[in-house]
């Protein structure tokens, strides 16, 4: 805990009567970390250290940090994961959303109240570089939480990458890997180290507040020879409820009490274990796991973990929140959104919520918030017309006060980690994976448990299981613009967010922009306008009626002409490239030689695919290949039943390049491992 001033304001009013005011100085710069011992790279540090620190404060406290972007190279920007912001919505950090990136050389001032205890973590909101290292856990202390502990461990647990996001970001979004299969993370962390020992006093009763800061990967937690009483997730209290073992994804908290053995002659590891599901290959010698110690005994050795046939975590939708909080009323507004992943003509894979993948602006949306005609104007309120907000933010206008209900359905083969900023909603509804769309004729939210309908769990980050759905209720009683998308921050990049704009005339009302916020746009090589409709239009100008003009809006690639598979688009490009350089490409479709034999670099031990351990045979995936040159590269999808459905030649202009592109091509879908004379055969 590293707090920098802890200054005691003299309060105005009662009700603030302990509030203080906590002050960080945060300057951030590159420097070299090794935490998983493998591998010595860059990460962002704070004050020329990393970890990062903590940052503790306690319900009612005005936080203020100082951000100092000393990184050189990069913007950057600051977001307190699941912090309400009521009234501070300008101080949320989501670039392109409520600020404008913080250029190399910039300062730029959060400050605001913090009204909610709990579990939270802060972490850059510049798309793609908190797994640089930029995140942390922010804990809210609360001297009236309704349960008792003797101390408080605070235990982050990470995936991590070797590589720079600047490296790792193009390779992901590239036409080299049209599957869109996400780095696979190196290692996992616990407190940013591995074999972390948490020395023990023979009954004690420990708080152990769990936050996942990680990119990608979910974690199964668990310890062994313990059971663990959860007592609050993502900020909510809920009823004690006892298990052995939690799931928390990427970006949820996870809060548990456990009280010590009374007798001290060994040690117990504390387990956290990636969901392999995930990723899409398991490369050879990846230890998913990360493991630290519950340390009765220094003289005693430190046992390795016990493996586990089957991981069985506790379901987060049948916690009961303490306050007992009951289904709100029937929603004035649903929204369904579908998610889907697909191949754009330039060849990459994209995600999107009803066909939309999100492009941020030219104007941060709650700066055209602020700057946009309202009722007083000859022009008519526009603050409420979707259209000024551009396509790509995929903006939703929320009434004040209003109950909105969000129905997600997960038409992806992956679990997604879904994130609403600025809100705490109940969970009505969860399906088991498989179970395919909600279908509104079961009226009732989950009519298989009377849990939720009587006292919903709330919590800000909620999985949503592969082909599933969910539904979620909130209340619009917050002001603001706000950012919901997947948490997983690889769908981030490729696009997976949709922008609720609430109450936008109250927000006029209430906010008004520090200058440093507006130095971050106007204070750099390449201005950012602050005033403006999506496409920059405006604000500068007269004519109120440029409002409505959308023109030079940003836009995703096109879509794939009709007609066109994601591998058959892919393969023209390529054979048009091929032809310019003169490359030959052999298209590999049955009639090349098998896959497997010694031409390949697979064989060759440069690319290990398919390396997912197990079966093989009949299941859907994507086999991909690389050729003994190293520059070409076949890419097979099949589905159950060895039937191949479409492939791909790719060519590489190096053979880093194919054997980067490629590693990370591999199986996508349901499938795991594809047999390679089930495909040559096909
Ligand atoms: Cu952790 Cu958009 O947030």
């Amino acid at each position: 805990m590293r707090i920098l001033s802890r200054v005691a304001l003299l309060s105005l009013t009662t009700a603030a009567a302990h509030a203080a005011t906590v002050v960080y100085d945060f300057n951030v710069s590159w420097i070299t970390a090794n935490p998983d011992g493998l591998a010595e790279r860059p990460v962002i540090g704070i004050n020329n250290q990393w970890p990062p620190p903590r940052i503790h404060v306690q319900v009612g406290d005005r936080l203020i940090v100082n951000l100092h972007n000393s990184l050189g190279d990069e913007d950057t920007s600051l977001h307190f994961h699941g912090l309400f912001m009521n009234g501070s919505n300008h101080m949320d950090g989501p670039v392109m959303v409520t600020q404008c990136p913080i250029p190399p050389g910039a300062s730029f001032t959060y400050n605001f109240t913090v009204d909610q205890p709990g579990t939270y973590w802060y972490h850059s909101h510049n798309k793609g570089q908190y797994p640089d290292g930029f995140r942390g856990p922010l804990v809210i202390h609360d001297p009236k939480a309704p349960f008792e502990y003797d101390e408080e461990l605070v235990l982050t647990v990470s995936d991590w990458y070797h590589d720079r996001m600047s490296l790792l970001q193009p390779r992901f979004m590239s036409k080299y890997n049209p599957t869109g299969a996400e780095p696979v993370p190196k290692s996992a962390l616990m407190n940013d180290t591995q074999n972390l020992t948490m020395p023990m006093v023979p009954d004690r009763t420990y708080l152990f507040r769990i936050a996942n800061i990680g990119a990608f990967a979910g974690q199964y937690i668990w310890v062994e020879d313990h059971t663990i009483t959860v007592v609050e997730m993502d900020g909510v209290y809920v009823h004690p409820t006892e298990t052995n073992m939690v799931y928390v994804a990427a970006a949820q908290r996870c809060s548990f009490l456990l009280t010590a053995k009374k007798e001290t002659s060994r040690n117990f590891p504390i387990i956290a274990s990636m969901d392999t599901t995930l990723f899409d290959t398991i490369p050879p010698g990846l230890n998913t796991n990360v493991t630290s110690y519950l340390l009765y005994n220094p003289t005693a050795p430190l046992p390795l973990p016990t493996p586990l046939d089957t991981l069985t975590p506790l379901d987060d939708t049948l916690l009961l929140p303490q306050d007992n909080l009951t289904t709100l009323p029937s929603p004035d507004q649903t929204i369904t959104l579908n998610v889907t992943m697909n191949n754009l003509a330039s060849g990459a894979n994209y995600a999107f919520f009803n066909d939309i993948t999100y492009v941020p602006p030219r104007v941060p949306t709650l700066y055209t918030v602020l700057s946009s005609p309202n009722s007083s104007s000859s022009q008519g309120d526009l603050t409420t017309n979707p259209s000024i907000y551009g396509t790509y933010t995929h903006p939703f206008i929320l009434s004040h006060n209003s109950i909105v209900q969000l129905v997600l359905n997960n038409l992806d083969s992956g679990r997604h980690p879904f994130h609403l900023h600025g809100h705490q909603f109940q969970i009505l509804h969860r399906s088991a994976a498989d179970e395919g769309t909600w279908s509104s004729s079961s009226s009732t939210p989950d009519p298989n448990n009377s849990n939720h309908t009587a006292a919903p769990m709330r919590r800000d980050t909620l999985v949503v299981e592969p082909n599933g759905n969910a539904v979620i209720r909130f209340q619009a009683d917050n002001p603001g613009v706000w950012l919901f998308h997947c948490h997983i921050e690889w769908h981030m990049i490729s696009g997976l967010a949709v922008t609720f704009i609430e109450a936008p005339s109250v927000l006029q009302q209430t906010i008004n922009l520090p200058e440093d916020h507006l130095a971050a746009c106007r204070d750099r090589e390449d201005p950012i306008p602050f005033e403006g409709n999506a496409a920059g239009r405006g604000g500068d100008s007269k004519d109120l009626s440029q409002w409505l003009v959308l023109d030079g809006q940003p836009t995703p690639p096109k879509p794939i002409p009709a007609g066109f598979t994601g591998g058959g688009i892919a393969a023209l490009t390529m054979s048009c490239f091929t032809g310019i350089l003169g490359v030959a490409v052999v298209a590999w479709y049955g009639f090349s030689e098998p896959v497997g034999e010694s031409n390949t670099a697979a064989a060759a031990g440069k690319v290990k695919s398919p390396a997912v351990a197990g079966e093989s045979g009949s299941e859907s995936g994507v086999y991909t290949d690389v050729d003994s040159a190293g520059k070409s590269a076949s890419v097979v999808r099949v589905k159950r039943g060895t039937e191949a459905v479409e492939s791909e030649a790719l060519s590489f202009g190096s053979e880093e390049e194919a054997v980067n592109g490629v590693g990370m091509a591999s199986k996508k879908g349901d499938g795991v491992v594809v047999d390679v004379d089930a495909i040559t055969r096909a």
